[in-house]
């Protein structure tokens, strides 16, 4: 079986995270949400995994290279970014051997067997089915309406509020038949969710399979940091890599995962639910909690990071606060005794010398 990951386009929200890596090579739990899906294809015989990408391309080839978890990697790339849509079309000549594929979103972590999906897909005889997940607010995502057997009547794409079918969402995760390819148009950007899905539908050959059990896309810092907890969550997950030096007097809380060459001060108390990147160097009396630190940052004396995500090489100086849903971009430093208040984005970059107390700002 081959997968066709979609690997490009722009975060938006995480965007000043990007400095340096594509969203699918953001840490979560330690390890790069493209390797949690390459590890969950490894696991049900998947042999194949083509990555869509156009931003950031090298960065892929460098980290994944030709194999990893036991599946052969191709590269399929694009000049300009083509869509949801468009880069299956263009991957077509590395498909056509295959009666049947699956297309994952590549931002998209979720624990679903695709060993199950994909039997329902042949049982329901198809030509696509796409994953669907429960959520309270389906304003974000692809929205469906399915009948009695799992045939999708409608698929609204971002529905406007109290317009949506219903709360089951597309997960960003399907199995095709090969002549799904003959729906997409060629040579220009094409959304599958905007215009492939609506035409299965409505040859009525569009079937969803409601999945439970983890699931989340990262697209939002809320999300993204959720996502890091629930996967700390599980037992085998969280570790402290060998050689991090971690003061005797400093305090780790588990779950949480350090990285290699870290360094962390006299009473510092880190976690629960944190990550910790590479390199990252904490200094004293810090209190660090439901957090995500990307590799190289430095966070100096006496600051406290609660559930916000810092970028890498980013400085934070002493006696720093950065509350909740708060996102700091890469290189960005902020300076001695300010407050980040909630929801605040900080560009890459930027240098933050006064405290931001309003919330829902991006400076
Ligand atoms: N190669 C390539 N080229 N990949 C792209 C491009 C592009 O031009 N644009 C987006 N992608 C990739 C993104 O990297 C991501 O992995 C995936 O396609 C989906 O794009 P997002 O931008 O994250 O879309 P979304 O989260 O707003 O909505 C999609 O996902 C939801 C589930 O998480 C849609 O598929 C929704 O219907 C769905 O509910
Ligand atoms: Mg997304």
């Amino acid at each position: 079986m081959k997968a066709l990951i979609l690997a490009g386009g722009f975060g938006t929200r995480l965007r000043p995270l990007s400095c340096t890596r594509p969203k699918l090579l953001f840490p979560v739990a330690g390890k790069p949400v493209i390797d949690w899906i390459l590890q969950g294809l490894s696991k049900v015989g998947v042999e194949t995994a083509i990555l869509a990408v156009n931003y950031m391309a090298e960065s892929f080839v460098r980290y994944l290279g030709p194999t990893k978890f036991n599946v052969g990697i191709l590269y399929s790339r694009e000049a300009r970014p083509m869509g949801t849509g468009g880069p299956i079309k263009m991957a077509e000549s590395l498909l056509r051997d295959s009666d049947m594929f699956l297309v994952l979103n590549g931002d998209v972590l979720s624990d679903l067997d695709y060993r199950r999906l994909i039997q329902f897909h042949v049982e329901k005889g198809g030509l696509a089915t796409i994953a669907l997940y429960r959520v309270e607010d389906p304003s974000r995502y692809g929205s469906v309406e399915v009948d009695g057997e799992g045939r999708i009547m409608r698929f609204v794409e971002k529905p406007e509020p109290g317009k949506a079918p219903s709360n089951l969402v597309n997960a960003g995760i399907y199995v095709f038949n090969r002549e799904v390819l003959e729906y997409i148009p060629t040579g220009r950007r094409v959304s599958t969710e905007r215009e492939v899905f609506p035409n299965l539908a409505k040859d009525g050959t569009l079937y969803g399979y409601e999945m439970k059990g983890l699931w989340i896309d990262i697209g939002v810092p809320e999300d993204y940091l959720t996502a890091n907890r629930l996967l700390l969550s599980k037992p085998e997950v969280g570790q402290i890599a060998e050689g991090a030096d971690i003061d005797e007097g400093a305090k780790i809380l588990p779950p949480v995962h350090v990285g290699r060459g870290v360094e962390i001060g006299e009473d510092s108390v880190i976690g629960p639910y944190t990550s910790i990147g590479e390199d990252v160097y904490v200094g004293k009396g810090c209190r660090i909690e439901g957090s995500i630190i990307f590799p190289g940052a430095m966070i100096g004396d006496h600051t406290s990071i609660r559930n916000a995500i810092v970028g890498e090489n980013a400085t934070i100086e002493r006696w720093v606060k950065i509350e909740s849903g708060s996102l700091i971009g890469d290189y960005a430093e902020i300076a001695d005794g300010v407050t980040i208040t909630h929801d605040v984005t900080i560009c890459p970059s930027k240098r933050v010398e006064e405290s931001i107390l309003e919330i829902h700002q991006v400076m």
